[in-house]
Order: C-alpha cells, then sequence, then structure tokens
C-alpha cells in the first residue's frame, strides 16, 4: 500500500554474505512477513567495525523505532550503540555484543557455555590427555572472548589436556586456511583443534588435509548449519567430529521487537539453546532440520499466495470505486 508504516525497524548486520548471517536475515523476513505495516531497514558491514560504526550514525539520523545490531567487535562499537540505546531508542542486540551491556534487550546463545561445552566434549573424547589447538574468531568480538573463556574455563579441570596454539581465522574460511597452512608444522603435534565456527573448522581441516596427509587430528566447530556446504552436513561425512549448535535467533530478534514497539512485555535476556551435534546424533538433528526447512518453504508460499490475493483485492476494489465515481 501507500500508507505510513506503523514501524521502522532497522538492522545493523556486522557481516551479511555467510550463510549463517543469510539464514538470520531470512528468519527474520519470514517473521516480518506476519507484520506487513512494519518498514525494513538493513546495513551489512561487511565485517568492518568501522563502516558498522558510520551505518550506526546513518541509521541513527533516520529515526526508526528500534534498532537491532549485530557488533563486529565489542569496544569499537560501543560507543555508538551506547548512544543510541541513551538516545531512547530501543536497542537489541544479537549474537554478539558491546563492551557496555547496554541494550533493551539480547537475542542470542551463551557463548561462554559452547567454548566451554567445546572443552569439554573434547577433553572427553581425548582421554582426558592431549593438546587442543583454537582457531578463534576475530579477537575483538564478544563470541570470541566469551567462547575462549568457556573453553579455558572448562579445560582447567583438565590437568592432563595442554593448550598449544592459537591461531587467528578472523571468522573467515579463507583466513582460517591460509592461518592453519603457515604454522601446520606446529599444529601436527595437536590432537584436537577447536575452530570458533564451521566455516574456519572446514578451512582447517583442507589445510590440514594438504600439510599432513593421514592426520588424526579431531576437529569441533560451532553453528551447525543445515545445508550443504555447512556444518551438520561436515559432521554427518566426518570431516568435523563435532558442532555446537549456534542457533541465528533471527525469528526471536523480530519477536522481541515487536512486543517492544507495541509495548507488550519481553524478557531482557532471550537465551537461545545449544547441544553438541556430533555422530551420534547428526542424523536426528537433520531429520528435524529438514522438516523445519520444508513447513518454512510452506509459510514462504502461503505468504506469496497472500500477497496476490491482496494485489487482487485492491484491484478490484479500484475498479469498483472507478464505477461509484462515475
Ligand atoms: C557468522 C559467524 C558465525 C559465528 C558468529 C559469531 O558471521 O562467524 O559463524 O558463530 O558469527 O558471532
Amino acid at each position: 500500500g501507500d500508507h505510513k508504516p506503523a514501524y521502522r525497524i532497522a538492522f545493523s548486520q556486522c557481516v551479511g554474505s555467510d550463510a549463517w548471517r543469510q539464514t538470520m536475515l531470512e528468519e527474520m523476513k519470514r517473521e516480518l512477513s506476519f507484520y506487513p505495516d512494519v518498514e525494513f531497514i538493513y546495513r551489512d558491514a561487511d565485517n568492518s567495525s568501522e563502516l558498522q560504526i558510520r551505518q550506526l550514525h546513518e541509521l541513527q539520523r533516520m529515526r526508526p523505532d528500534l534498532i537491532i545490531v549485530s557488533p563486529n567487535e565489542a569496544e569499537p562499537l560501543t560507543p555508538v550503540v551506547d548512544d543510541i540505546f541513551r538516545s531512547g531508542t530501543p536497542v537489541i542486540v544479537t549474537d554478539r555484543k558491546t563492551a557496555s551491556g547496554q541494550y533493551h534487550a539480547y537475542v542470542g546463545a551463551d557463548n561462554y557455555k559452547i567454548g566451554y561445552m567445546a572443552g569439554q566434549y573434547l577433553a572427553e573424547q581425548l582421554g582426558r590427555r592431549g593438546t587442543i589447538s583454537e582457531v578463534t574468531g576475530l579477537p575483538g568480538s564478544s563470541a570470541t572472548i566469551e567462547r575462549q573463556r568457556g573453553l579455558h574455563d572448562a579445560l582447567n579441570a583438565y590437568p592432563g589436556i595442554r593448550l598449544l596454539l592459537q591461531v587467528n581465522g578472523q571468522w573467515l574460511i579463507d583466513v582460517a586456511r591460509s592461518q592453519v597452512a603457515r604454522q601446520a608444522a606446529q599444529l601436527s603435534t595437536a590432537d584436537a583443534i577447536f575452530a570458533y565456527n564451521d566455516q574456519m573448522a572446514l578451512g582447517t581441516y583442507q589445510a590440514l588435509q594438504e600439510a599432513l596427509p593421514g592426520n588424526r587430528i579431531k576437529i569441533v566447530g560451532v553453528d551447525a548449519l543445515p545445508g550443504e556446504n555447512n556444518g551438520l552436513h561436515f559432521v554427518a561425512e566426518n570431516v568435523l567430529d563435532a558442532s555446537m549448535l549456534y542457533p541465528t535467533g533471527g525469528k526471536e530478534c523480530i519477536q522481541t521487537a515487536m512486543a517492544i514497539l507495541k509495548d507488550q512485555p519481553y524478557q531482557r535476556e532471550n537465551i537461545l539453546g545449544t547441544l553438541v551435534v556430533d555422530s551420534t546424533n547428526v542424523q536426528l538433528m537433520r531429520l528435524q532440520t529438514d522438516k523445519i526447512i520444508s513447513q518454512q518453504r510452506d509459510i514462504d508460499k502461503q505468504q506469496q499466495l497472500f500477497a496476490e490475493q491482496q494485489k487482487i483485492f485492491s484491484n478490484q476494489r479500484r475498479v469498483l470505486n472507478i464505477l461509484v465515481v462515475s
């Protein structure tokens, strides 16, 4: 229609191009389709904290009714997000956090717990003895900081486990692949590697296969996203030993946003569940996600049909108006 939207929601995404964040955006749009009177404004900072700061200032000038943000790195994004928060615009922080914790609501899984569970899982898989290396995301991202704290705390309970090497993969498959290749000699003595997402885990696997063919190094990632080139598939194919499920929370973000905008009760902390996906449960997980995906397709189809009906209806109304007027 040509009427003014009831609400304008802006979303500042730290990087838009990977499958995990595309899934998040699809979930948001699916939930938004139930609110046709909402205008959605989207900015993708392409992995750059500097660009994200500029985009948030731009969004702030547009005076949306609510801002959702996934901050690329915690410290650099804190002043602008705090400024928006203080100005009174509701702020939902998702997935990664700022350093101050100033927000109306947070949506995301518990990254400390993810690191902790990964540490416990690997330590037990190694029979409580051996060495573990890490391929981390950007050191300044809260998800890196929290996953690392969790991992290290978990491993403190295992005196037979030693941390070997930290490789900075910046969240990216290519960076992880080249950094692991560069340090393959040192990594050859690792019994296991915890990569902070599945894409870096895949890059790690590829680099190790090439540099140390036949190696038995266990690799664990994070995300466990369904789909051909994603974590669940890698676990099913034994490329990865496990992946920690990290739900995107796109739907929950929009639900929380609408509750805030409509002055309905909402939770400040919306902590999404996580679990270890390995060979023991990956088939079950795939059955579940396949089913969800097919249900989501049905919803999309319904929405499309509804939109077509709406168009026909408004055309008919226009014709009727002409008839009545003339
Ligand atoms: C996607 C991603 C995920 C990871 C998350 C952490 O951009 O790297 O793979 O779990 O961000 O914030």
